[in-house]
């Protein structure tokens, strides 16, 4: 048991896919994994481990942001020796032409948070995906035809920022959207040699104003995850 998670050792497997949205973890466990065992309540943030075509696996909320990914992250790699975090999460896209519901495999991040300076000791390091489970992402998905747009996404920490226009020179710039979780994920993967990567469904666009309802955005995202999951099977 560590602070927030109430998993015995070994409740927790190797992998987990990590959700902002506790009831997206749960869903995800209790429709896709199966055999799935609830190992964490606590604050509501659900944690499960179950089977997907025999390979364990978990999948566990953190909450939105930044500090709270950073919290249950930690102690998933420090207290539970998780391996491979993989993020399921929305995005805000910032490119005209990404739709609800598209696909974005987060190759880079880059945020205006200061907690990776924390975490580096203020040294500059590369917060980038890990690039072997990234390309073997890409290659499932080529082999299922599920498309997927491959890019650098920015993680805020506010998501009611005063300045509105923010965006342009990320958009011309090529960035594809926002989040609030993936730079802390990477820099703290570098850091403790685990791989990471980041999955982000479009639940909004920025610049068009279109948004998906919480609840398509909690039930949302099925392709996403199994390209997840089959690239996670055909690893090992
Ligand atoms: N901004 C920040 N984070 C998000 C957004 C957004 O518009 N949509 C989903 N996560």
């Amino acid at each position: 048991m560590s602070l927030h998670l109430a998993a015995k050792p070994g409740d927790i497997a190797d992998t987990v896919l990590i959700a902002g949205d506790p009831l997206r973890a749960r869903h995800i466990a209790t429709t896709v994994l199966e055999k799935s065992v609830c190992y964490n309540e606590i604050r509501g943030m659900f944690g499960f481990t179950g089977f997907y075509k025999g390979k364990r696996i978990s999948v566990q909320g953190t909450g939105m942001g930044i500090p709270s990914t950073a919290i249950y992250a930690h102690e998933l790699i420090n207290e539970y020796d998780v391996k491979r975090l993989i993020r399921v999460g929305t995005c805000g896209a910032i490119q005209k032409d990404l739709s609800l519901g598209d696909l974005i495999l987060a190759e880079s991040a880059f945020t205006d948070s200061n907690a990776g300076n924390m975490l580096t000791k203020g040294k500059i390091i590369p917060v980038a995906a890990d690039y072997d489970l990234l390309a073997k992402t890409m290659l499932t998905a080529a082999k299922l035809a599920v498309p997927v747009h491959v890019g650098s996404v920015f993680s805020t920490d506010l998501f009611y920022h005063p300045d509105r226009d923010r965006w342009k020179t990320w958009t011309e710039r090529g960035v594809l959207g926002v989040e609030m979780e993936t730079s802390v994920l990477y820099t703290m993967a570098a850091l403790k040699k685990v791989s990471a990567m980041t999955l982000l469904v479009v639940s909004d666009n920025i610049l068009s104003g279109a948004a998906l309802s919480a609840v398509d955005r909690e039930k949302m995202g099925r392709t996403g995850i199994e390209l997840v999951l089959e690239t996670l099977v055909s690893i090992e």
